[in-house]
């Protein structure tokens, strides 16, 4: 039998991304628990129906990122986490949680980075006039938005969109590629050289 990553699914809001990676049960990925900032986030009835542990930690609770962080450590520590997936979680996190799971954190963003990082990214791409749009599942960096790339997809932008349907195309796109990124890291197929990230066949 092929031995399971302990995913931690970071959340803030809906959940939809979470939702996905749930339903492709992947071979390799145990998602073991699921942290949420937010104590009202559709995301933790999500979790909860599939009896997934889910840790409330709230931000308004503490008084900076660095507790905040440290709580989230305390409460994911006996969980084995091998993996933090950030799929929609709405918080920066600091050098000092980034470091503590160095190159074992990935991000879901929906637009192509470089382009239109940090919020609004559909708004952004909309007023843009780009043409192209799409998301980016990414390894976390002290940067925002600017980590290694994993995997991309593009979504074409029609005259008519506006940013709820645009936004409605770019999450069919998400729930795609964010299980498929976790599956080829917990499959061990990434490798990082540099910025590049090489995947193994
Ligand atoms: C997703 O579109 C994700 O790309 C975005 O939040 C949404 C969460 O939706 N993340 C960011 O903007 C991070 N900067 P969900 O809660 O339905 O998965």
């Amino acid at each position: 039998m092929m031995s399971k990553t302990n995913v931690a699914v970071f959340v803030s809001g809906s959940g939809t991304n979470l939702q996905a990676l749930m339903d492709s049960s992947i071979e390799s990925a145990n998602i073991a628990v699921v942290v949420c900032d937010n104590p009202g986030a559709v995301a933790i009835k999500r979790a909860r129906s599939r009896y997934i542990p889910v840790e409330v930690v709230n931000r308004e609770d503490f008084e900076s990122r660095e507790e905040f962080e440290r709580q989230i450590v305390v409460r994911i520590s006996r969980y084995d986490v091998g993996l933090v997936v950030l799929a929609g979680f709405m918080r920066i996190l600091t050098p000092y949680f980034i470091n503590l799971f160095k190159d074992r954190i990935i991000n879901i963003h929906p637009s192509l980075l470089p382009s239109f990082p940090g919020t609004n990214s559909v708004r952004q791409a909309l007023n843009y006039g780009v043409k192209q749009t799409g998301c980016t599942v990414h390894f976390v960096g002290e940067e925002v938005d600017a980590g290694p790339i994993i995997l991309q997809a593009a979504v074409p932008v029609a005259q008519e969109d506006a940013e709820e349907n645009l936004l409605e195309k770019i999450h069919a796109q998400e729930h795609r590629i964010l299980p498929e990124a976790v599956k080829l890291f917990c499959e061990g197929k990434l490798t990082l050289i540099g910025r590049r990230v090489l995947i193994s066949s």
